[in-house]
């Protein structure tokens, strides 16, 4: 029987399908991830690998997992896999595209009313007894009706956010690698270069995965392009925003507000300069947490591991180079 480690308990179902199929041990802890020297001991053993966002799967873990065959990522983003280490190796790397979709585009939303109306900072203003009035000029925000939206990244989830915006009235914009043309006549949505989106946009959300290109896409010369009244949302990986000009263009006032539920380090170190700013809305991390999305994406994951592991083609295969199709 093949041998599996699971990183993180998941949804039940999910792990009584791996169960069925091969032998498996689990991380305990559902709130913290194994220590690395844990994975590195974990994998000598398996031939199969359920792991999360947070762990690094690095060629030093490939190297201990000597007979290691399935890498499945309980995720669409697989920025924490060393894909090209996998690949040489012929070890398939598998991750969970298109059933978290919708869950992250309404997060996105979420976000983008939440900074653009100061949701967050008039609640901790209404609990701290501060309210006195209703007032002209109280917690004044920016409106989302009629505004434009540009997003970064016009993927699954980016087409998401844009489809939503149709019912705020919002002319949108877009910039991607590629055209998708499709989806600008059924979305309406205007291809322009980044610059160029980020001086008209009122809303600028990210979609775009974590590369080496789009680490620090947006950073102090991207967010001095934006106007004075512009919100800024990600929900894609951390790194694409540098973090420190974004506390400092937020702290200086040169944009209205941003929403993030993703950090270059996460957790946030207590030390972040974003924890001391109010015009900011932080979430940890929970972009597809939804009870049916994270059994869903736990489903695929196990899915593909025990495809991968019984020698069939796993449904969601990253690195297809390693099992062409015949
Ligand atoms: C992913 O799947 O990449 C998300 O970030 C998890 O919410």
């Amino acid at each position: 029987m093949s041998k599996v480690y699971i990183t993180r308990p998941l949804a039940e179902e999910a792990m009584a399908m791996v169960r069925a199929a091969a032998e498996v041990r689990v991380w305990p802890e559902p709130e913290a991830p194994p220590p690395r020297e844990v994975i590195l001991q974990e994998v000598q053993e398996a031939d199969g690998l359920l792991c999360l966002l947070t762990d690094q799967i690095d060629a030093a873990v490939m190297e201990a997992g000597k007979k290691l065959r399935v890498i499945s990522n309980c995720a669409v983003g697989y920025d924490n896999i060393d894909v090209a280490a996998a690949t040489a190796r012929r070890i398939l790397v598998c991750n969970t595209p298109g059933v978290l979709t919708e869950t992250t585009a309404d997060l996105a939303w979420a976000l983008i009313m939440a900074a653009a109306r100061r949701i967050p900072e008039a609640d901790r203003y209404l609990r701290a007894g501060r309210w006195r009035s209703w007032s002209p000029q109280l917690l004044l925000g920016q409106d989302v009706w009629g505004a434009t939206l540009g997003i970064i990244g016009l993927g699954r989830i980016g087409q998401a956010v844009a489809r939503r915006a149709k019912g705020f009235e919002m002319r949108v914009l877009y910039t991607d690698v590629t055209r998708h043309t499709q989806a600008e006549q059924a979305l309406g949505a205007a291809f322009v270069p980044l610059p160029e989106l980020l001086r008209q946009s009122d809303f600028v959300s990210v979609h775009t995965p974590l590369t080496a290109e789009t680490h620090h896409l947006i950073g102090a010369a991207e967010l001095a392009m934006m106007k004075p009244s512009a919100v800024l949302v990600n929900t894609s990986r951390g790194p694409v925003v540098d973090e420190r000009a974004l506390a400092e263009a937020l702290g200086e006032g040169r944009i209205f507000s941003a929403g993030l539920d993703v950090f270059e380090e996460e957790p946030l170190p207590k030390e972040s300069p974003l924890l001391v700013l109010e015009r900011v809305v932080l979430l940890p991390h929970v972009g597809s947490a939804s009870v049916a999305t994270r059994t869903r994406m736990a489903r695929m994951a196990a899915e593909n591991l025990v495809a991968g592991l019984a020698g069939r083609r796993p449904p969601y295969l990253v690195n297809t180079e390693v099992l062409p199709s015949c």
